[in-house]
């Protein structure tokens, strides 16, 4: 009897192996592992000749010809020629705007705003070629509800609600549009996988069959996918190296502010972010995000401090929240939302070691207000001023910021871009900013505003002693 030729690989990851495992070895996922029929090659030629081994049948390949290679010299393509979304805010983050043929994943948590921004999208886009919008998730009704409230008229945008993907292709090869729009990945599936929707093998594999598309038609399409509750998209690691650009929702879904940032882009700068607020016209690009950060901040209450943080080319001052309370728990709780939960962690170890302060029987919550996540080190000091003032119930010095990455030694360390940081906080009025020591040399340079006053300090102590 001939051998079913299968493996079983994982869901999440795409590890493969020649057995069912309860558990996978590379990503740790449980009871991910499924089926794979392998569809057996048909034998070309001769085979592997002696001495050829697993080479064989490649060498005797017609595709292998050197006439079928191109030499990088004689490949003319023009630079990559974008057409904008009709949204500043969007292009910035898109590296420019869109580009044909890219295939570009929008993701973010349900309720966000990707089906808002991206019907904007679709209706200012410049662009001269039909737009498709496949609306997977919801009906043309509710679709066009949406328009109504952004007042979109006259557009143009045309709608589908099919879902197979072999039928789509159809539909894009015969339209060409310039831009198709997938709402939700999740929901469209392939006739030819086994799987039910959303599963991270359908979504691989409709993914792979856009991805084909937009390269053969010269189409920009862009993928909607939903972000699951452990802050991945189903199936992320597999979509982030299939696409072009990945672009991640970040804010809080009560507030109104939201950011788009790029965390991967093949034709633009990364970790570029798009500011907007979300209103009664949908998403409006904020055009002084840290004064609408500001506007809602509380004025010299204990717990609260400030920092000036650089993403992408723009410099944002963000508030960073700390509530320390006795613990009733035999192991105190610590909890972060915004930052790094090892680094919240680690700075509390190195605040403990050099101050007289006891943390170990402390609750900790720390967050970073408006739904921001901040990676950039330069929020150490801030947070270490936060989590001092909720301790000792005293609030920071009022129109202060702090900037200075913390080492384990307790030495401030240089931060980037500090000439960005400084004409912010100056533009917006700040009296004080805590620099580390060896910015001293650099910000003399500068020319700076008069009504700021540097307070440059090396160690984390010295900082505290100033500031309580
Ligand atoms: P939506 O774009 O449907 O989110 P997603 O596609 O990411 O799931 O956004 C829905 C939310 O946005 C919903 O809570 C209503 C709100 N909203 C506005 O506040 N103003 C508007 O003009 C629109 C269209 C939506
Ligand atoms: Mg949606």
């Amino acid at each position: 009897m001939a051998k079913k030729n299968t493996t079983y690989y994982c869901t999440a990851c795409g590890y493969e192996s020649s057995g069912w495992l309860g558990k996978c070895p590379s990503c740790g996922g449980w009871n991910t592992f499924e089926e794979k029929i392998n569809i057996p090659k048909a034998k070309s030629g001769s085979g592997a000749g002696v001495g050829q081994g697993w080479l064989g049948d490649l060498l005797d390949e017609d595709s292998a010809k050197e006439e079928s290679l191109l030499t990088l010299d004689n490949v003319h393509g023009e630079a990559a020629s974008y057409f904008s979304s009709g949204i500043n805010e969007f292009d910035r983050v898109l590296g420019g705007g869109f580009v044909p043929g890219s295939l570009v994943l929008v993701g973010g948590d349900p309720g966000i705003g990707k089906s808002t921004l991206l019907l904007q999208a679709s209706a200012h886009a410049k662009t001269t070629g039909p737009i498709l919008y496949i609306c997977g998730e919801e009906s043309p009704q509710q679709v066009k509800l949406r328009s109504d409230r952004l007042q979109i008229k006259d557009s143009g945008i045309k709608l589908s609600t099919e879902v197979v993907f072999e039928k789509l292709a159809v539909i894009i090869s015969k339209l060409k549009p310039r831009l198709v729009v997938a709402d939700s990945i999740q929901t469209l599936y392939s006739d030819q996988t086994g799987s039910a929707p959303g599963t991270p093998n359908q979504i691989r594999d409709v993914a792979a069959g856009f991805l084909r598309l937009a390269k053969k038609l010269g189409t920009t399409i862009i993928l909607v996918g939903h972000v699951t509750k452990t802050g991945n998209l189903a199936g992320p690691r597999i979509l982030e190296h299939m696409v072009d650009t990945v672009l991640y929702f970040e804010g809080d879904k009560y507030s109104s502010l939201r950011l788009v940032r790029a965390v991967k882009n093949r034709f633009g700068p990364t970790n570029e972010v798009a500011l907007f607020e979300m209103g009664e016209r949908g998403l409006m690009p904020v055009e002084n995000p840290s004064e609408a950060l500001l506007e809602s901040m509380p004025q010299q209450v204990p717990g609260s401090a400030l920092s000036v943080i650089v993403e992408g080319t723009r410099p944002l001052v963000i508030e960073i929240q700390a509530l320390l309370n006795t613990t009733s728990y035999p192991s105190p709780l610590r909890m972060a939302q915004g930052l790094d939960r090892n680094r919240v962690s680690m700075l509390m170890a190195l605040l403990e070691k050099q101050t007289n302060m006891t943390l170990t029987n402390m609750d900790t919550f720390i967050n970073v207000v408006s739904g921001l996540q901040a990676d950039d080190p330069a929020t150490d000091l801030a947070l270490l001023a936060a989590i001092t003032s909720s301790y000792k119930n005293l609030p920071v010095r009022a129109k202060t910021l702090f900037c200075g990455e913390v080492g384990l030694t307790g030495e401030i360390r240089p931060v980037s871009r500090l000439s960005d940081r400084l004409k912010e906080a100056s533009n917006l009025n700040f009296e004080y900013i805590f620099l580390p020591g060896s910015a001293k040399r650099e910000v003399q340079k500068l020319d700076l505003a008069s009504g700021l006053e540097v307070i440059f300090v090396d160690q984390v102590q010295e900082a505290l002693d100033i500031c309580f």
